[in-house]
């Protein structure tokens, strides 16, 4: 090539690269009504949004990977909390972390029921936004985890700990394939139903998070049937386990911050989300748990 036919090549790989680009950016445009679900945008979570840029949460907060890394990315959040927990959490958090266990605190904020209330709208929207995965590696709140895998924090790790979860079959019980096992379907249960219940729970004795850790969880079930606070039928420790997650509130585990007023922070929406079997696998996995 001489001089002319080089300069006329680069100028013309810069136009057709120039026109991919703004091909391709006008197409991911397009496709934001849908992506973000444009539809959904009530004046309440444009309200939400107001309070969260008032408050400068994404001093601390991150959303989509956006802000400062002190303190859990949000984008998931209301994925991972159920609406009861995240309006007492934002009411006052100090009620929820002590600094031994969580080393970052979270202040109170001073916001009005109806600022918590369009706060969550918009981290629901938030959270619907198909973010394709996007950011990679975001801060975890306690006991979350990254899509695809099971180990997010040293705790996480610890309660999926094959020697802390796998259970040996009862003595006497056919060999199973694993996927057979109604116990080993109830463990997968526990990682991947939405809200998944290790994003609250830990298998690990005295790991408590969001809730109450369920190692020994059926050792505990006759003292929770025979206290005075106690509004459920069960009558044995496997009724009492299903019906904890079918009727979080038939009795709540004491403690400032699993319940307020008696009613429990634990999503009540298991009982219409599963199936009679899926409540048996979550009932045998649970069960099991020493
Ligand atoms: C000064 C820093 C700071 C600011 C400002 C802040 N947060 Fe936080 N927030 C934190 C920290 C730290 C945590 C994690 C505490 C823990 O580990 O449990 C947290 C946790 C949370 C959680 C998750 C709770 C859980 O455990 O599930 C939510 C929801 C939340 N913050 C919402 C907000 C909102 C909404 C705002 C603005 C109104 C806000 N935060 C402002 C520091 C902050
Ligand atoms: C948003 C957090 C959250 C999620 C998600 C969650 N739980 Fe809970 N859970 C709690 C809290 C808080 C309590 C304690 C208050 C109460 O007793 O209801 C609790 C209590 C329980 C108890 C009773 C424990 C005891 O010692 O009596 C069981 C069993 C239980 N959960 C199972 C599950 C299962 C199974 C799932 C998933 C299908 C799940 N939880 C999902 C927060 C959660």
């Amino acid at each position: 090539m001489n001089k002319r036919q080089t300069r006329l090549f680069a100028i013309g790989c810069t136009g057709v690269a120039a026109l991919v680009f703004l091909g391709m950016t006008i197409d991911t445009h397009r496709q934001f009504p849908k992506l973000t679900n444009e539809d959904k945008l009530t004046p309440q979570v444009v309200a939400g949004k107001d309070v969260w840029h008032k408050n400068n949460c994404i001093n601390c907060h991150t959303l989509f990977g956006e802000g400062a890394y002190y303190a859990p990315d949000l984008t998931k959040i209301t994925k991972l909390r159920g609406e009861q927990y995240l309006q007492a959490y934002l009411r006052d958090p100090s009620k929820f972390y002590d600094e031994q266990r969580h080393r970052r605190l979270m202040p109170k904020q001073d916001l009005s029921d109806a600022d918590i209330t369009n706060l969550i709208s918009f981290l629901d929207w938030v959270s619907n936004v198909d973010n394709q995965g996007w950011p990679p590696r975001p801060l975890l709140v306690t006991g979350a985890s990254l899509p695809g895998t099971d180990l997010a924090s040293p705790q996480q790790a610890a309660s999926s700990n094959p020697a802390a979860t796998t259970t040996p079959a009862p003595p006497g019980a056919r060999p199973m394939a694993g996927d057979e096992n109604p116990m080993a379907l109830g463990e997968r249960l526990f990682r991947t139903v939405a809200p998944a219940c290790n994003a609250c729970h830990s298998v690990a004795p005295g790991v408590n998070m969001a809730g109450p850790s369920l190692a020994g969880v059926s050792a505990r079930a006759a003292q929770a049937i025979a206290s005075p606070d106690y509004k459920g039928k069960a009558k044995d420790a496997q009724t009492y386990i299903r019906e904890s997650i079918e009727v979080p509130s038939a009795y709540v585990v004491p403690g400032p911050m699993y319940s307020a007023n008696g009613v429990s922070f634990m999503p009540n929406t298991y009982a219409k989300a599963l199936t009679p079997e899926q409540l048996d696998q979550l009932t045998a996995y649970l069960s099991s748990l020493k």
